[in-house]
């Protein structure tokens, strides 16, 4: 490492050194299966892959994948080649659902980069997803553990259902909390849960641990997407790689603004026009409606509820064996509620 990537290091990011320390040397394999064993023989389609790979993940869900798997080994053992595709598998279907969202989203910038329907068109894009979901399914196949196919097959329904839910309910103030959380669940804490369960299974873990395992991902990933909500409204572009505001902007309601919606006040019929009448569309309106987030509590009862997920996903790691993986796997949690990107 060069002195200038020490002197870079932003506090949150020597958090994450010290969370991922008991699984880095898996964790270097699963990096370099996914920057250099996925790079296709067509040349291009390498170049695409490199990108989407390069271009600064965070790699969370490898991280609880590993994270996971190791928590639930029995002393003694240590992980394995089924651990290391597991944890690649989860990074795969996550990569492969963002490129797609960004088709959907029509967005210009990922992670601070130009996305690939930006920088080519949709439908290279939609193909390269396409080809990151058959590149998971060799991954599936080499595991050869029904349940665990079972599993990510899940996954992949909900990641649709989810975005489908969102869709569907752009415009409408009619969204309540549980559809809200129900759809949280379906984008992006199915794969947590996935990430956090699968491995235990695949170490034929007790019952007990498997579930604990797998609450703890649901109730990661769902603050985990509480908290992307919340950025949405009080993000930095420059911090956060993409647009902030694209939620409101594109009529998606989430927590913050359902803050907002459930008050009888003027606030709240302020806001519910903006959004009916759709001038939350444009840079005024969407201006408006994050400023009557912030000047109403939205913010903070927002950070409220991500922090009870929080508190949800740290119960539920009480019901492992202490371990260093399961300490980094509650620090985890910590590193999610007070992420800025
Ligand atoms: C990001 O949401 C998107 C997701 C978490 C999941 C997207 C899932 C799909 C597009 C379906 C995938 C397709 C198959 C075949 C399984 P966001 O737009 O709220 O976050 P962002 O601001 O990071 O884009
Ligand atoms: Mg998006």
């Amino acid at each position: 490492m060069t002195s200038a990537s020490i002197t870079t290091a932003t506090p949150l990011q020597d958090d994450l050194k010290a969370i991922i320390a008991p699984v880095k040397e898996e964790l270097a394999i699963v990096e370099t299966w996914l920057t250099t064993n996925l790079i296709d023989d067509n040349p291009f389609v390498g170049e695409l892959l490199s990108q989407v790979f390069q271009s600064g993940g965070k790699r969370i869900r490898v991280a609880i994948a590993l994270l996971g798997s190791k928590a639930s080994l029995t002393e003694g053992r240590e992980l394995g080649r089924l651990n290391i595709i597991q944890a690649v598998l989860t990074e795969l279907i996550h990569t492969a659902s963002l490129v797609h969202d960004d088709v959907l989203d029509s967005a210009a910038l990922r992670r601070g980069k130009e996305t690939v329907n930006k920088r080519f068109n949709d439908r290279l894009a939609v193909l390269l997803g396409d080809l990151l979901f058959a590149q998971a399914s060799i991954c599936l196949a080499r595991i050869m553990n029904p349940v665990v196919v079972g599993i990510y097959g899940q996954v992949l329904g909900d990641l649709c259902a989810g975005e489908i839910k969102q869709m569907r309910s752009q415009f409408n103030v009619e969204v309540n909390w549980e559809g809200y959380i129900n759809k949280s669940i379906g984008k992006t804490a199915s794969l947590f849960a996935a990430g956090a369960h699968a491995g235990a299974i695949l170490n034929a873990a007790p019952d007990s641990s498997v579930q604990a395992l797998k609450d703890y991902g649901v109730n990661l990933g769902i603050c985990f997407q509480i908290v992307d909500d919340l950025l949405d409204v009080t993000g930095e572009a420059t911090e956060l790689g993409k647009q902030p505001g694209s939620d409101l902007r594109a009529g998606v309601v989430t927590a913050p603004a359902l803050f907002v919606l459930e008050k009888d006040d003027a606030a709240a019929k302020r806001l519910c026009e903006l959004i009916k009448t759709r001038a939350i569309a444009t840079d005024e309106g969407s201006l408006e409606g994050i400023s009557i987030i912030k000047s109403t509590g939205g913010v903070e009862a927002t950070v409220n509820l991500a922090g009870h997920y929080a508190n949800l996903a740290k119960e539920s790691l009480s019901k492992i064996a202490p371990s260093d993986a399961r300490n980094s796997l509650e620090s985890l949690i910590n590193y999610v509620l007070v992420r800025t990107k």
